[in-house]
């Protein structure tokens, strides 16, 4: 730990070359932030012109920025992309305001209110897969986002995204290229060609279901959803509902497409890891659809889920703000500095996670999960502003898993993958799959 008001430090020349090298070898700044990790040590300042956040990693400075100094931190920054798209949505609150949107959320969202939502998880499953013929090759970052639209919007909206899925394709993906990591970093004014349009198609869909469901309510609907539930509430304007609804909408679907994609690719490495998933889905589940009482059963799926989500966090960094000067374990931050908690980093830390890159489901395992340090892992993030999501994802991951192993032998055949920096963690250039029906 460093002295009282001690500086950040950045690289030197020799470790810039190191981590460009890194840079070009992996495809992704994420080699090279890994360079300054191993060279530098778990807190560092990037040093760009324009840009020169504070990059921290390790459960030490994850626990301080998500419980003990979070009060200290702003989550908003006005200028930046998801703040501009989200508006009010409870991702990009700070304070009282925060706090009673996401009350409005939580209860929705706990596990005994997500389990009836089984069903309709594998049902839009199908809905996709059904489309699917022997001996296709297909891009499962693109099936796996259809799937994972038609799951969230079915399931926490109560409204059938089906008819609507390719008319607003593109515009959702417009959107998550909008907010995805770039030069507006350094130009904030920068052109974004199309993205009004892409905003309005999507802004227009989602105020058009919130009228419907304020007139089914007027006429006596009664659902326990997330649209019902905002909508029943006085205080809620159709402005402010959008913005929760868009959020959901980002958050919730794009984390869960990449994780399935990283899953499936993952699987589609390790063949071994894949016939045991499989063996494991048919021996719990067998040939009919899963149920909320088999999933706590598929133990070895669980530890999947769990190596993915430390290889590739979908979320891979969380942003912060510093309103004031601050100190993080000894370090000076001065007031104004962006805090990017790396999510990745911590997840690849030589410390905690012997060979790091290598995929090893079994290290969650039982007796070796008590030997890492809380905030060690956190695909979720933590604290009080952790992932709202994080349970309806996991039973989510894990219906879509069996629901698609037991009816399909998925065979990785494309090109090598990046990890690539998008909204989320994305493999690029996609994971082409050769489908043959089980
Ligand atoms: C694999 C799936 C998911 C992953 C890995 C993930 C990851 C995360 C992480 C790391 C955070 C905290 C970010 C930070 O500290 O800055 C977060 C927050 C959030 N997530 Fe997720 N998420 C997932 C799924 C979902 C789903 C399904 C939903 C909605 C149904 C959702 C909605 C949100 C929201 C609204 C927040 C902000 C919470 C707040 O600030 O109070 N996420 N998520």
């Amino acid at each position: 730990m460093a002295d009282e008001k001690c500086p950040l430090p950045h690289a030197d020349g020799q470790v810039g070359l190191q981590a460009l090298q890194a840079l070009w070898q992996k495809r992704s700044p994420l080699g090279a932030l890994e360079v300054m990790q191993s060279e530098v040590g778990r807190a560092f300042q990037l040093n760009l012109p324009g840009f020169r956040p504070a990059v921290l990693a390790g459960p030490v400075t994850n626990r301080h920025l998500l419980v003990t100094g979070r009060d200290q931190l702003l989550w908003r920054t006005e200028a930046d992309p998801v703040t501009r798209l989200l508006r009010h949505g409870v991702l990009v609150e700070d304070g009282a305001s925060h706090d009673y949107l996401r009350a409005q959320m939580d209860p929705v969202l706990q596990k005994p209110q997500v389990a009836p939502h089984v069903p309709q998880m594998w049902q839009y499953t199908d809905a996709i897969t059904r489309h699917w013929r022997d001996g296709d090759t297909l891009d499962m970052l693109d099936e796996m986002r259809r799937v994972a639209l038609l799951i969230l919007i079915g399931t926490l909206f109560q409204v059938d995204f089906r008819p609507d899925l390719e008319r607003l394709w593109q515009p959702i993906l417009k959107m998550l290229r909008y907010i995805a990591p770039g030069l507006w970093v350094v130009w904030p004014g920068m052109p974004r060609p199309g993205y009004q349009r892409s905003l309005q198609a999507v802004d227009d869909y989602l105020y058009q279901i919130i009228r419907d469901r304020r007139t089914d309510v007027a006429q006596g609907y009664v659902g326990e959803d997330l649209l019902t539930r905002l909508v029943q509430n006085p205080d809620m304007s159709d402005d402010l509902i959008r913005d929760q609804l868009l959020t959901m909408l980002i958050a919730g679907h794009d984390t869960s497409t990449a994780l399935f994609a990283w899953m499936l690719y993952l699987l589609g490495r390790h063949p071994a890891a894949m016939a045991q998933v499989r063996a494991e889905v048919d021996a719990v589940v067998g040939r009919q659809p899963p149920t909320l009482a088999q999933l706590g059963d598929l133990a070895y799926l669980d530890l999947v889920i769990k190596e993915t989500l430390r290889l590739y966090p979908p979320i891979h960094v969380g942003n912060r703000r510093a309103p004031v000067d601050l100190t993080v374990a000894g370090y000076h931050i001065p007031a104004g500095t962006r805090i990017m908690y790396s999510i990745y980093l911590s997840h690849r830390d030589a410390e905690y996670w012997p060979d790091p890159a290598a995929f090893q489901p079994e290290r969650f395992a039982h007796a070796e999960r008590g030997q890492r340090p809380a905030f060690a892992y956190v695909p979720f993030g933590g604290g009080p502003r952790n992932c709202i999501g994080a349970a309806y994802a996991q039973i989510e991951a894990k219906v879509v898993f069996a629901r698609l192993l037991q009816q399909f032998d998925l065979t990785l055949t494309g090109p090598p993958v990046h990890a690539y920096m998008g909204a989320t963690l994305e493999p690029r250039p996609g994971v082409f799959m050769h489908i043959r029906r089980r």
